[in-house]
C-alpha cells in the first residue's frame, strides 16, 4: 500500500510537553495572544476557511503573488471557484457587509489557519497560521496609535530581541497615484533593465516594484522618486509622532519604501521583522484599509488591521515554561478504581488552578510514581484499597524530598486541594 504522508509545507503541531519544541511554542503562543487581544477589548471573529474566490481576487488583488500564484483554489461540486483563504481580513470585510454591520465600528480578533501555495523553507509554510486583529469604522488617528501599541505590548509581554517596527504611509488615492506615475515615469526609460515580473508589476501596479527582490531593480530604484515627497504633511506627523512615542519601547523606523504584498492597503502601513530569521524576517504586518470594504460592495467603512505569522514568531522565542499552574497527580493501585476516579473528579472542581493528572493504563506503583516524577508534579496523591477502605488518601511531596508523605482523609484532602 503507498504511505500516506502529510501534504508538502504542511505542518503537524504536537503538544509533547517539551518547552523548546515548536509546537509548544506555537500553542502557547495563541494563549497568551488571546489574553492581550482581550485586555484590548477585541472581540472574537471566526469565519469560514473557504470562500469564494472572487472576494480574494477583488481584495487581495488579481495582481498579487497571493491570488495570482498562490491561492489554493478548485471547483466544487456546483463548478463554483473557491479558495482557501490565504488571510483573514477579506473574509471578515465579507462577513460584515453581509450582516450588515458596515456602518459600526467594530473591534475583532481572529486566530486560525491560512493557505498559501508557497515554496516552502524555513518560516514558510503552506498552511500557516494568524493572529490578527481589525479596527473598523474608525478614521485614522487614534487607531493607528493602538495598533502600533498592540504590536509593541505583544514584543514587549514575550520578551523579544532584535527586531524593528517598519511603518511608513502610502497617503491618499491622489497622492498614491501621482506617486505612481512618477515611480513609472522614472521606470520607463530603463525597462530594458526590468526582469518580466517587474516589467508587468511596472504597467498594472508600479507601487509593488518597491519590493521587487531583483537586485538590478533595487539599484534603479536608489535613485528613484520617493513617496515621501508625494503624501501629505499630516501622514508624515503621524509616522513622526508615532516613531517618537513608542520608540522607547520597540525599535521603530520610518522605511519610505516598505509597501504590502496585498492590494487593499491605503494610508499607514507597517511590518515587524527580526534579524533572527533569516530570508523570511517578517513576523507581522498590517495597516490601513479604508476602501475595501466599498470595493466589496459595503459601505466605506474606514479600517485597519494587523497579523502574527504565529510559526514565525513562536520560532523567534526561547523556549517555553508552559504553566506556571501547580500540578499533581493522582496514583490509584486499588481495585475499588471507580470510587478513586470520582474523587479525581471532585478534586478537579475544587481547584481549577491545580492541574491534577492521572496515570490511565495498569502499571505497578513503583511504576506510576516515576511517571509521577517524570510528569513534572509537585506531589503525588496516592490512593490504594487500603485507603479506600478508610476513606483516606497519602500525600507525597514530589519536589521536596524533606518533606515526609502524609496520611490524609479525604475530607482533609479536599480542603487542603482547595485552599492551595
Ligand atoms: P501578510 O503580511 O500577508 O498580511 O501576513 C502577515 C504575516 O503572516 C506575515 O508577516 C508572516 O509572518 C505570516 N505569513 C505570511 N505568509 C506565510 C507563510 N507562507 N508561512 C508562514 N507565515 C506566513 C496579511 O495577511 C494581512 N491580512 C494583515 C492585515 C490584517 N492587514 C490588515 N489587517
Amino acid at each position: 500500500m503507498d504511505k500516506i504522508q502529510s501534504l508538502t509545507g504542511m505542518l503537524d503541531l504536537y503538544d509533547d510537553g517539551n518547552g523548546d519544541n515548536l509546537s509548544v511554542k506555537i500553542f502557547e503562543t495563541e494563549k497568551i495572544l488571546r489574553e492581550i487581544f482581550s485586555n484590548y477589548q477585541f472581540k472574537e471573529i471566526r469565519t469560514p476557511a473557504l470562500e469564494e474566490t472572487v472576494l480574494f481576487k477583488r481584495s487581495v488583488g488579481d495582481l498579487s503573488d497571493i491570488v495570482n500564484k498562490e491561492i489554493y483554489s478548485f471547483n466544487d461540486k456546483n463548478e463554483k471557484s473557491i479558495a482557501l483563504r490565504p488571510e483573514g481580513t477579506a473574509g471578515i470585510i465579507r462577513s460584515i457587509i453581509e450582516k450588515k454591520l458596515d456602518q459600526s465600528t467594530h473591534k475583532l480578533c481572529y486566530l486560525g489557519p491560512m493557505w498559501r501555495y508557497e515554496r516552502p523553507q524555513k518560516g514558510r509554510y503552506r498552511q500557516f497560521h494568524q493572529a490578527g486583529v481589525e479596527i473598523l469604522g474608525y478614521p485614522e488617528g487614534a487607531p493607528e496609535f493602538e495598533i502600533v501599541s498592540i504590536v509593541c505590548k505583544i514584543i514587549e509581554e514575550f520578551g523579544l530581541k532584535n527586531c524593528l517596527i517598519k511603518i511608513n504611509h502610502l497617503g491618499n488615492k491622489n497622492n498614491k497615484e501621482s506617486f505612481c506615475r512618477a515611480l513609472a515615469d522614472y521606470l520607463e526609460p530603463h525597462k530594458d533593465k526590468l526582469d518580466d515580473k517587474d516589467l508587468e508589476r511596472l504597467s498594472r501596479n508600479p507601487l509593488r516594484i518597491l519590493d521587487s527582490k531583483n537586485q538590478d531593480t533595487q539599484s534603479l530604484l536608489e535613485n528613484a522618486p520617493s513617496i515621501k515627497d508625494f503624501i501629505e504633511p499630516s501622514s508624515i506627523k503621524i509616522l513622526m509622532d508615532i516613531k517618537s512615542q513608542f520608540s522607547d519601547i520597540c525599535d521603530i523606523e520610518i522605511d519610505y519604501s516598505l509597501v504590502r504584498g496585498l492590494d487593499y492597503y491605503s494610508g499607514f502601513v507597517f511590518e515587524a521583522v527580526s534579524s533572527d530569521l533569516g530570508a523570511q524576517s517578517s513576523f507581522l504586518g498590517g495597516g490601513r484599509y479604508d476602501h475595501l470594504c466599498s470595493r466589496l460592495g459595503g459601505k466605506d467603512l474606514p479600517s485597519i488591521g494587523m497579523a502574527i505569522g504565529i510559526e514565525r514568531f513562536a520560532s523567534l522565542l526561547k523556549g517555553i515554561t508552559s504553566s506556571n499552574k501547580m500540578t499533581s497527580f493522582l496514583v490509584v493501585t486499588s481495585n475499588l478504581e471507580p470510587k478513586a476516579y470520582k474523587i479525581a473528579h471532585q478534586l478537579r472542581s475544587l481547584n481549577k488552578n491545580i492541574i491534577l493528572d492521572l496515570q490511565l493504563s495498569e502499571a505497578s506503583l513503583k511504576s506510576k510514581l516515576r511517571k509521577a516524577n517524570k510528569s513534572n508534579a509537585d506531589y503525588a496523591i496516592i490512593i490504594g484499597d487500603e485507603e479506600l477502605k478508610t476513606d483516606t488518601a497519602i500525600l507525597k511531596y514530589l519536589k521536596d524530598k524533606n518533606k515526609d508523605q502524609e496520611t490524609l482523609s479525604v475530607e482533609e484532602l479536599f480542603r487542603l486541594y482547595k485552599s492551595i
